[in-house]
């Protein structure tokens, strides 16, 4: 007998169930009523007075070895509670996960939404020459009109230097295609700007371009509108103010409706409630020949804002210099991001 139910032992210790039912009919056929393992109590009663102490001994260590095999394939979800398990589908928590920076998020942003009326990115090098950054869109050397960008160049090179705006993205994406053109140029600038709360050397811009036949300055307009409403909400204003731009014929400088609703409105917009987001403008006939496109038969608008901008409007932060210092309890505001 000891012989048999070492047999059944080592079936069990076989036994691997696929689901919950493989476990139950395991269980019956062992466990139940006219199961395995009562047909051995029953036999047991037969089993010579001198063995029952080893069989009874086996038969028990039989059933607890069973008892144990179920309760480790439990498939149901009661026994799950029980278990560190808990509920596969629940979200998980995290702890000490990075965000991210407001600049990609605002970034990321204002792709989406020209993205959406079919600009795509197109990206350059920060170091650039001086056609590039400055000749090409209509600043030869000595305008006075380079001093709107207080440049970095390169001392043992004045040719070249650090883009001070990524319209220079532009020139070469110009270069090398052909109407119709529709990007949109983000990237790092250099400035040698004094370093205060809404000024820094380095920062980001978002640049667009649109080219092809018959553009117009409504077109222009629409497509700001849509932009401000996209961004900044349905109920968006804009206003156009007129401005000057080397590269653009006419030029204009675009604000949105901020609002006066308290102390910190009026001092942020001067009291106009008005708030200045981007440059924008007709590219000039000039750029477009520099660029190889004929300027009789293409127009084209572009424009250009700062993301530090745009980001210290939406999130309302009051110092540019909290986006280059890399305070976690700063950028751990963003992680709603994730
Ligand atoms: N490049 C301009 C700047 O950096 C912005 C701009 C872009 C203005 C395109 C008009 C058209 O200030």
């Amino acid at each position: 007998m000891i012989k048999k139910i070492n047999e059944i032992a080592a079936t069990v210790k076989g036994f691997l169930p696929k689901n919950k039912n493989d476990v139950e009919v395991f269980r019956i056929k062992y466990l139940g009523k006219s199961g395995v393992l009562n047909q051995l109590f029953e036999e047991f009663k037969n089993v010579p007075v001198e063995e029952k102490k080893e069989i009874g001994r086996s038969i028990n260590n039989l059933k607890e070895q069973l008892k144990n095999k179920i309760s480790s394939f439990d498939f149901s979800e009661k026994k799950n509670k029980n278990t560190n398990l808990e509920d596969l589908t629940k979200k998980v928590k995290v702890n000490n996960l990075g965000s991210r920076h407001p600049l990609s998020i605002i970034e990321g942003e204002i792709v989406e939404v020209f993205s959406s009326i079919g600009f795509s990115v197109a990206e350059g090098p920060e170091i650039e020459d001086d056609w590039h950054n400055f000749s090409a869109l209509n600043t030869p050397e000595e305008h006075p009109a380079r001093d709107m960008q207080d440049t970095f160049f390169i001392q043992s090179d004045p040719s070249i230097l650090l883009r001070s705006h990524t319209s220079s993205v532009q020139v070469r994406h110009m270069e090398n295609n052909s109407p119709p053109i529709r990007i949109l140029s983000p990237g790092r600038v250099y400035r040698n700007e004094a370093i205060s709360s809404r000024a820094h050397c380095l920062f980001h811009q978002i640049e667009g371009l649109y080219i092809d036949k018959d553009v117009s300055f409504a077109d222009l307009k629409k497509t700001l509108l849509f932009f401000a409403k996209k961004l900044f909400g349905e109920n968006s204003k804009i206003r156009l103010r007129p401005s000057f731009f080397p590269f653009t014929e006419p030029s204009a400088e675009v604000d949105v409706y901020w609002g006066l609703k308290n102390e910190n409105d009026y001092r942020i917009t001067k009291g106009t409630g008005w708030l200045e987001i981007l440059g924008c403008g007709m590219v000039d006939p000039n750029v477009l020949e520099n660029c190889g496109i004929d300027s009789k038969k293409y127009t084209g608008f572009a424009f250009g804002m700062g993301i530090e901008r745009i980001a210290m409007l939406k999130y309302k932060i009051d110092d540019i210099r909290l986006f280059f210092e890399n305070d976690a309890r700063f950028l751990q505001q963003f992680n709603f991001s994730l």
